[in-house]
């Protein structure tokens, strides 16, 4: 048996919120689970906002991450944001390789793992997201495609890393599309990367590590989710921009 894992459950508030609304989030947020003492909670605001939801969640246990950086520290790259900037905000995470960015923006599995390495040297803690579009699920190349993502972004790191990583399993055809992975589906998946963890690294070390579960999360589905053993949390889209509906995922299974 794997020594348990603490779940960790993030809202990624993607773009959306004025300061002002991303601070009133921040304070409701606060004012439902911030005396959370058995799970992590984490939010990623827009830039714009990070310093608002800064000081609004200040001394509490909700840790400040954002949704991107660029890979260079710093340099004539217009319009970016660097990995030592985001720390220097008072960011503790980042989400890296989000599919959003891997589909809209363009970025390889060559940008995201340069970002990583940037994140990890600027001693933020990166949300590594992997998974699969639809056609890649029906033509069977799930796997091959997740494999593809987390090895070419973890290769060449040490076990030391991988402790500071957690992994963010999202479907892609589950995000925003109300079409929320099946506890067995997220489960097969999640096992999946677990076995190739464990093949780069330590056993021990990739027992440790979380995989988040993202894609539709809700407060009506979440149970069924982490009751699978390789789920140990979740990344949260449209849910998250309610506090009602993010803290009752955050307080799962309590009835
Ligand atoms: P939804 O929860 O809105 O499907 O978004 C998931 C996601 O992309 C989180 O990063």
């Amino acid at each position: 048996m794997s020594a348990p894992r603490r779940p960790f459950l993030a809202g990624n508030w993607k773009m959306h919120g004025t300061r002002e609304e991303a601070a009133r989030l921040a304070r409701e947020l606060r004012g439902i689970i911030g005396g959370e003492t058995e799970r992590d909670v984490a939010v990623f605001p827009p830039f714009t906002a990070l310093a608002a939801v800064r000081e609004a969640l200040e001394g509490s246990p909700i840790g400040l991450g954002a949704q991107n950086c660029h890979p260079e520290v710093k340099g004539a790259f217009t319009g970016e944001i660097s990995a030592p900037m985001l720390r220097d905000a008072g960011c503790a995470y980042v989400l890296v390789g989000h599919s959003e960015r891997r589909q809209l923006f363009g970025e390889t599995d060559d940008t995201v793992a340069r970002k990583l390495r940037a994140a990890l040297a600027a001693d933020l803690r990166p949300v590594l997201c992997v998974g699969e579009t639809l056609e890649e699920r029906k033509g069977g190349r799930t796997e091959e495609t997740v494999r593809r993502q987390i090895e070419a972004a973890l290769a060449s790191l040490s076990p030391a890393d991988l402790e500071r990583i957690t992994i963010a399993y999202e479907p892609v055809w589950a995000i925003g599309t109300g079409l929320t992975a099946t506890p067995a589906q997220a489960q097969e998946v999640h096992g999946f990367l677990r076995v190739r963890l464990r093949a780069l690294f330590p056993t021990a070390v990739a027992d440790r590590t979380r995989i988040q579960y993202g894609g539709s999360v809700k407060p009506d589905n979440i149970d069924g989710l982490m009751l699978e053993p390789d789920v140990d949390g979740a990344l949260v889209g449209g849910a998250s921009l309610s506090a009602t509906s993010f803290g009752a995922i955050v307080r799962y299974g309590r009835g």
